[in-house]
């Protein structure tokens, strides 16, 4: 796994700029074809305020970026277990900061079918339906990993819905899971396991604001426990990247 490199930027908006411009350069290259045949970029974004950030400014630099969109398919590290019209959906989210946009373009736009969200909570009967659904619609139209995995970092050090202590950061044997009582609302959420999120080639954690700056030391440090931490329990296989404002880096060490 890939040893964590750390990119500090002097503000929020600044870091944003950076990590959208990265993600439409990454995004905009052919297709490795060395991983399982695979045809397209698989993505996997992450919900939060700095995420946000990041994809309206990918809708800004889309147009002239030469991204091939039909080539990228767009999954969530994790997501809320409410109504689809919900403002706390984090697709719904990303559709009115990206992917209407990206849908919109004249040429090389997204197609709707590569955009993969996890079930609402008006489309199945509960957050382990939820789960179960989400884990064979990865299982069967993904091709088993990501090329590129993006996590926001909680001020207690949670990624995606996998939260310090919570017994469903524990479970290992299924690539999506059902978080209940998540400490961060809305309660209920469906998480991709440890076990998916390190079948990424690249892993890019993007954190902004002082609240943060106290967890991304403690999952740099060199030692400390997953459980206590969850952010220090991902890694890509060949790159890990900290993509971090100057607050977020504060407590890191000289
Ligand atoms: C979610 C997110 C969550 C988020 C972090 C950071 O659905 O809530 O996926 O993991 O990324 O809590 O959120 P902020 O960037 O808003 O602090």
């Amino acid at each position: 796994m890939a040893e964590p490199e750390i990119r500090v930027h002097a503000d929020a908006d600044t870091l944003a700029d950076a990590v959208a411009a990265a993600f439409v350069e990454a995004v905009a290259r052919p297709v490795s074809p060395g991983r399982t045949g695979a045809q397209v970029h698989e993505v996997a974004l992450t919900g939060g305020s700095i995420a946000r950030a990041i994809h309206r400014t990918i809708t800004r630099l889309a147009p002239a970026a030469g991204v091939q969109w039909s080539r990228v398919r767009l999954w969530w590290g994790d997501e809320r277990f409410v109504a689809s019209d919900s403002e706390n959906r984090n697709v719904l989210q990303a559709q009115r900061d990206m992917l209407d946009a990206l849908r919109a373009l004249p040429s090389g736009g997204l197609p709707d079918d590569n955009v993969m969200p996890v079930p609402s909570s008006d489309e199945v009967a509960d957050v382990e339906a939820a789960a179960d659904v989400y884990s064979d619609l990865l299982r069967h139209e993904g091709t088993g990993a990501f090329d590129l995995v993006m996590l926001g970092v909680g001020p207690d050090g949670h990624v995606a819905s996998l939260f310090p202590g919570h017994p469903a950061a524990a479970i290992t044997d299924r690539i999506a899971v059902a978080v209940r009582d998540s400490p961060k609302p809305p309660p209920e959420r469906v998480s991709l396991t440890f076990e998916a999120l390190e079948r990424a080639e690249r892993v890019w954690f993007v954190v902004a604001g002082t609240d943060k700056a106290e967890a991304v030391a403690r999952a740099l440090a060199d030692e400390g426990s997953v459980t206590e931490t969850p952010a220090r329990g991902v890694r890509g296989r060949t790159e890990t990247v900290w993509w971090l404002d100057r607050e977020a880096a504060a407590a890191l060490r000289r």
